[in-house]
């Protein structure tokens, strides 16, 4: 069975305007770190894939900094490999053309003031050739311990006063510190140089589709807010499975972990938009409010050893293929107690929400890659047929399918065909595939577009991630005591005790 679409509608904007396409008015973007994989892979796709839908300004201009000894052609043929591999568009010559067009490099170091004032003599130059307008977004995609130095960098060389007439803003990617207090110190840090309206934090999550899609599942509907709470729901389970290991990822990997990766950020968002009121509007402020008053919510287990679980993948077989354990990893310490695998238990102390658990579980070398939310509901209160008849009877619940497989899906009891009455559990089925004849974005088209918009909604600010470390500090100072994390094999569902701490309360995890 499948629901069929009439028209989308995007939760996040104001249904008078919902037709007019957002283009992004006069810009540039200065990329940090355009060597690195999420450059290649995501952003300069991302930057292509916005100009071939036209929702670049025609003079859009796209500075590359880095150590590199460049010119602009070199950084022109990088940007044009990662396009041709990676782009979700198909590839035309006239959009290429003109985007290249206003494409620079600066070689340098990021303590080279030289550099920076190339730099800013740079950004002068586009405004007067390509019509920027002194627009400029820095994207640092580059490791968090080069962030005081490059924003310094543009507090000195001037790149990061906003005037009335033009803006700047600085794009940064998680992680947002490693802890409470250095979280703390880098907004210090970064409040010094641009005022909290420019600082743009990337959880690329929150510009998946199917993640946007939470809000409307739950605003724009009827059916679904009744039984959201208490009094329907069990518990809550949200799960991001990987099936890949760290691949090259070791220097960011090791000592981060599986926790502070995916669940201070990723899954505390979609937990945040699962149990969050109603906002008043979808604009900034609103939704940011009612996100973060979930998360001041949210209360830890007080036996952290029954309800977390923490695991690291060994060996073993994937896809036909064999695989080795994350301390055969390239890079990774014999004896790193890192974990590739968390599981967590929490609780919402609200209204609409006390009692319920959320089970959050995240983890590489998994069965398979499946991101999900799944609200579990309570059994019927009395079931009048035979014994055997429900034997087959589980939970109905209501999957968000976050990814791969985007859309929603139904679970309920059904009569099995036939002269007896037999009770089975049945899908119904929503998939974006077969209900839109839009194909989604990638989440960095979404948010770039909105870097430059200067729309703030998909952004968490600082409060939430400080909240996100406060839940989260108590089980990473639990688990450093807790020594080496329990193996698991690869191609698993992660570590025994993940289940056991499941089966503890009586539930058992899904198995997407
Ligand atoms: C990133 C994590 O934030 O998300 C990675 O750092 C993870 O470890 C990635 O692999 C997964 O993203 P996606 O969009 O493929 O679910």
């Amino acid at each position: 069975m499948s629901m069929t679409a009439g028209e989308a509608v995007n939760p996040l904007r104001d249904p008078r305007d919902r037709r007019l396409p957002r283009v992004a008015g006069p810009c540039g973007l200065v990329l940090f770190g355009v060597t690195g994989d999420l450059s290649r892979k995501k952003l300069m796709p991302a930057i292509y894939d916005l100009a071939n839908r036209g929702l670049l300004p025609p003079g859009f201009a796209l500075v590359g900094f880095a150590r590199r000894d460049w010119a602009d052609e070199d950084f022109a043929q990088v940007v044009h490999d990662a396009v041709k591999q990676y782009a979700r568009t198909p590839f035309r010559e006239e959009v290429w053309d003109q985007l290249a067009d206003g494409f620079r490099f600066v070689p340098g170091e990021f303590d080279d003031n030289e550099a920076f004032d190339t730099l800013a003599q740079t950004i002068q130059d586009l405004d007067r050739v390509r019509g920027t307008g002194g627009n400029h977004a820095f994207y640092l995609s580059i490791p968090p311990r080069f962030f005081p130095v490059v924003i310094g960098q543009l507090k000195r060389s001037g790149l990061s006063v906003s005037d009335p007439t033009a803006w700047r803003r600085v794009v940064i990617e998680k992680p947002f510190g490693h802890d409470l207090r250095s979280a703390r110190e880098l907004n210090d840090m970064l409040s010094e140089v641009f005022p909290p309206e420019s600082v743009f934090r990337i959880d690329h999550y929150l510009g998946k589709e199917t993640v946007q899609n939470i809000l409307a599942l739950r605003f724009a509907n009827t059916l679904f807010e009744p039984l959201w709470n208490r009094s329907y729901v069990d518990h809550v389970q949200i799960t991001m499975a990987e099936d890949i290991g760290i691949g090259g990822r070791a220097g960011y990997y090791d000592g981060i972990g599986a926790a502070r990766d995916v669940i201070q950020n990723h899954l505390l968002q979609l937990l945040a938009l699962t149990a969050m009121e109603e906002p008043v509007s979808f604009d900034a402020q609103s939704l940011r409010m009612e996100k973060t008053k979930v998360l001041s919510a949210v209360r830890i287990p007080t036996d952290l050893a029954a309800h977390t679980a923490r695991g690291q993948y060994g060996g073993g077989w994937q896809g036909g293929e064999k695989v080795c354990g994350y301390l055969e990893e390239q890079g990774i310490p014999p004896t790193s107690a890192t974990e590739t695998f968390a599981a967590v238990k929490l609780e919402v102390d609200t209204r609409r929400w006390a009692g319920v658990p959320f089970y959050l579980r995240a983890g590489k070398r998994l069965g398979r890659r499946v991101t999900e939310v799944a609200l579990v509901f309570q059994r019927a209160p009395h079931l009048p047929f035979s014994a055997t008849a429900t034997e087959e009877l589980g939970e109905n619940a209501l999957v968000i399918r976050i990814q791969p497989d985007e859309g929603v899906t139904m679970r309920f009891g059904s009569k099995v065909p036939g002269t007896s009455m037999e009770v089975r559990d049945v899908n119904m089925d929503f998939a974006y595939g077969e209900s839109f004849t839009e194909s989604s974005p990638e989440a960095y088209e979404r948010l770039l577009l909105d870097v430059l918009l200067g729309d703030p909604p998909l952004f968490p600010r600082h409060e939430e991630v400080e909240l996100s470390w406060e839940i989260l500090d108590p089980i990473e100072e639990f688990w450093a005591t807790q020594g080496q994390p329990e193996q698991y094999r690869s191609g698993g569902w992660g570590p025994p005790s993940a289940n056991a701490m499941l089966a503890r309360d009586g539930r058992s995890w899904r198995r997407p």
